[in-house]
């Protein structure tokens, strides 16, 4: 076991002033289990007793180039010399527009904003102002930030209370959503081509907007089936539907251009956050200039640090240093070669599985049935196994989140060598928990 002794304590005093002693409900593990961290470097992160990890959580996505890399921390140190929060343009701002206007295969014009959250507010929001309609298309098991209208049949929502396939029902993720809210959701299984098709031709006239995780960065990584995303493309443009990407997992991650590049469909609008920053809070959505128009022409958008030094300091370091070398590139033949070694040390091990994802946001998963859904994953994946596994891994100080639907998140910082070390102690864990 690893030790708390520090920790604890540290714990107990947040218990008494933190709700829960976390500032986000998914950090919550138990009043004597929930981890206290100290620092990270790299592809390692400490906790408070000092107890070291090899991370693959990377504060579920955000770290993309390594913790505390010292090329973002200096342009960061460098900007916030000179004051951070104007309330108006500055040409920093300008030049990280361009970068991601350079970078993002169809995007034309953007906004910024600091989380993801807001990003899919604004987009939302961007996209009813252009339509003039209001219901919008979430896909179940999809996770779109804290905003009321995208809490609708997430991944911690219960599958139970979600209906038939045939028939979803909007399932809120907990109390204090209004319920009336659930009007303007249409929620449906992803990877089910007959399902949208259905809905867009029920409904197209009430339809803003299709919000889509291009793959599920909240479900284990599940990547859409082919066609799946051209299908979506393409009802959208004879509806009439704005085409949102959800992209605050997949962007800077899977291509320098997101899952718009990695998958070859570009939509009307998309949101970022995370990797855009590594680390860092920033976050951004844009588009198609004729959509993002409407913002400022009767669409509202503001934030007091909306652009503000600190963030695009760090969102220029990090478009940089992916623009001047294969860095999401390399790192994929490095996850290509964790995902390969996994699935042999599982295959040897007998236990049927599923490798999900792309390489640089993976995970698997233990089942017999192929999965292609949220539905599909709460059904036929062994969560039990998958915890111990994990559970066994973290004690040998490997770190990925011992819930499958949290895929597993590389960095540039995860070297050969920390891959090797990880297959040999994932090896260890998969045979402690089959003995
Ligand atoms: C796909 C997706 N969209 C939006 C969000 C919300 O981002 P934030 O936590 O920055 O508000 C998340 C967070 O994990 C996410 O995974």
């Amino acid at each position: 076991m690893l030790t708390r002794k520090k920790s604890q304590p540290i714990f107990d005093r947040a218990m008494k002033v933190i709700s829960k002693g976390v500032s986000s409900n998914f950090r919550y593990w138990g009043p004597e289990e929930t981890p206290v961290l100290a620092r990270g470097k790299g592809a390692k992160v400490w906790d408070a007793d000092g107890n070291e990890f090899i991370d693959y959580r990377l504060g579920w996505g955000p770290i993309i180039l390594g913790h505390a890399d010292e090329r973002v921390n200096q342009a960061v140190h460098e900007a916030i010399e000179l004051g951070t929060t104007f309330a108006a343009t500055t040409e920093l701002e300008v030049e990280v527009a361009e970068r991601i206007v350079a970078m993002v295969p169809g995007m034309e014009m953007l906004r910024f904003t600091n989380t993801g959250t807001e990003a899919t507010m604004h987009a939302l929001r961007v996209a009813r102002g252009y339509t003039n309609r209001e219901k919008f298309i979430k896909f179940e098991g999809q996770y779109h930030g804290m905003h009321d209208y995208v809490l609708f049949s997430t991944a911690s929502s219960a599958t139970t209370a979600m209906g038939s396939r045939r028939s979803p029902i909007p399932v809120q993720q907990g109390s204090g959503i209004p319920n009336k809210i659930r009007d303007y959701v249409i929620p449906l299984p992803f990877n089910d081509f007959e399902a949208v098709e259905r809905a867009v031709k029920d409904q197209y006239g009430d339809i803003a907007a299709m919000m889509i995780e291009p793959c599920l960065g909240n479900i284990a990584g599940l990547e859409p089936l082919p066609g799946y995303l051209e299908h979506l493309r393409k009802l959208c443009d004879d509806y009439g539907i704005v085409m949102i990407f959800d992209e605050v997992k997949t962007g800077f991650r899977l291509a320098n251009g997101g899952a718009r590049e990695a998958y070859n469909v570009i939509p009307d609008l998309s949101t970022y956050a995370k990797s855009l920053g590594n680390g860092y809070p920033v976050a951004a959505f844009g588009g198609k200039r004729k959509i993002m128009d409407v913002v400022g022409s009767g669409v509202s958008h503001g934030g007091t640090y909306s652009a503000n030094g600190l963030s695009m300091a760090a969102a220029k370091a990090v478009l940089d240093i992916l623009t001047e070398s294969p860095v999401l590139d390399d790192l994929a033949k490095r996850g290509q070669r964790l995902k390969s070694g996994m699935g042999e040390i599982l295959n040897d091990a007998d236990i049927p599985h599923q490798m999900t994802g792309h390489p640089n946001m993976q995970g698997f998963l233990i089942t017999k049935k192929t999965i292609k859904d949220f539905r599909d994953l709460m059904t036929y994946h062994d969560g039990n196994l998958y915890r111990t596994i994990l559970g066994n891994l973290y004690e040998t100080g490997v770190w990925a989140e011992d819930d499958a639907r949290e895929p597993w998140f590389l960095c540039e910082a995860h070297t050969d060598a920390i891959i090797d070390e990880t297959l040999n102690r994932f090896e260890d864990a998969v045979k402690a928990a089959i003995k």
